[in-house]
């Protein structure tokens, strides 16, 4: 009997050395360096592809980077992350040589996009990787980035230090991981094939599933289609106030999800943010800068996606419940 306790016991001990050796391995460590990958390019910069980088980054980028004081995307602390993640402010990303990208090849912005992977080898945390936006797509990006809009004009703000949870710490020495450089060309489906094209607009330029699938944490980015409650809803974000939204269920049922509205309201709740039910609000993007085809197209591909039945609270109407 007295050696079942003292073994019991002795293997208490390992446990709680081990927890408290991951414990301080991983404050000690902090968010974790990586080998930067290598990538040589040079994007040249056309006016279609400031303009078309443009619209991906104000639906995408510009609700995290813009500064409210400085009105440009000068970084700010990001207003809606849960608390337990600590204080993560967004980045510098203007033309300023010296606090923002002026100074970045367009190798280093691409490779920090698709894997999160800054020059310096530190995992960038908060910050979505866009693993399949199109190549074009991202060189589109990095050109409005390069132009002389006024809200990339160099801003001489530096970039605040992170203030990462021990939670984010712990996560970011565990499961969350940079995602790898795609290894050959990305190329989005044309446009006429309206399903396929819709498909890549919300898992690859938009990452609309981000949102809107069950949460972020059983999110595969790899394999957007095997994220738990893919489309469906009720992923709890929070709006500027620290309020909790949830994000609704965009599959066709017809009672829990957009099944019973027509293909004109799906265009006008996506472009211009009202839905039959009334305004949507923050952190939903504003998309209006997105065609009327592209918004089409993502509503024929959520035609073709399995519908789950998943009431979110904040649907429209409770009535719908
Ligand atoms: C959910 C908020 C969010 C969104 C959306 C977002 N970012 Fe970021 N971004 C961040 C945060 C936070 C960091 C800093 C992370 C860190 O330092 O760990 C960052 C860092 C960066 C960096 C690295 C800068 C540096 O100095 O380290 C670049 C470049 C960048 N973002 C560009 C973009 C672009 C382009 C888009 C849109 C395609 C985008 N981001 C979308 C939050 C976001
Ligand atoms: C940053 C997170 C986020 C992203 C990215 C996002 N959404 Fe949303 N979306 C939301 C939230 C949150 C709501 C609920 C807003 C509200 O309650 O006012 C919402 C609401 C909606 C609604 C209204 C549905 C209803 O039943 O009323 C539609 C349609 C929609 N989103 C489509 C899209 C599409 C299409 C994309 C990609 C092009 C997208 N969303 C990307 C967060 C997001």
């Amino acid at each position: 009997m007295k050696k079942i306790i003292r073994v019991l016991l002795g293997f208490v001990a390992l446990v709680f050395v081990a927890v408290a050796g991951f414990a301080i391995f991983v404050s000690a460590r902090g968010i974790p360096h990586y080998d930067v990958p290598k990538l040589d390019a040079k994007v040249a910069v056309t006016p279609e592809r400031v303009a078309h980088g443009q619209a991906i980054v104000m639906a995408s980028c510009a609700d995290c980077h813009t500064n409210p004081q400085t009105r440009k995307f000068s970084g700010q602390l990001i207003p809606d992350l849960p608390a337990e993640f600590g204080k993560i402010h967004s980045a510098n990303i203007t033309n300023d040589k010296k606090h923002g990208l002026g100074n970045w090849t367009d190798g280093q912005i691409i490779t920090v996009l698709r894997t999160g992977i800054g020059p310096d080898g530190r995992f960038r945390v908060v910050m979505p990787s866009f693993v399949h936006m199109s190549d074009e797509d991202i060189n589109s990006v990095v050109a409005f980035l390069r132009s002389d809009n006024a809200l990339v004009q160099a801003d001489a703000s530096p970039s605040a230090a992170q203030e990462p949870s021990f939670l984010t710490k712990a996560l970011t020495n565990t499961v969350m991981k940079p995602t790898p450089l795609p290894s050959q060309v990305v190329e989005a489906p044309a446009p006429t094939d309206a399903q396929a094209f819709g498909r890549y607009l919300v898992v690859g330029r938009y990452k609309c599933y981000d949102c809107h699938s069950k949460d972020f944490k059983t999110n595969n980015p790899m394999e957007p289609e095997k994220s738990e409650g893919y489309l469906a809803g009720g992923n709890t974000l929070l709006n500027r106030q620290q309020q909790e939204v949830k994000s609704r269920n965009l599959t066709m049922d017809g009672e829990t999800g957009i099944g019973d509205w027509s293909e004109g309201q799906f265009v006008q709740a996506v472009r211009f943010g009202m839905s039959p039910h009334g305004a949507l609000s923050y952190p939903m993007p504003k998309y209006s800068l997105m065609s009327e085809e592209e918004a089409k197209a993502i509503f024929a591909y959520l035609r073709t996606v399995p519908i789950i039945k998943n009431a979110t609270p904040e649907d429209g109407a409770t009535a719908k419940l």
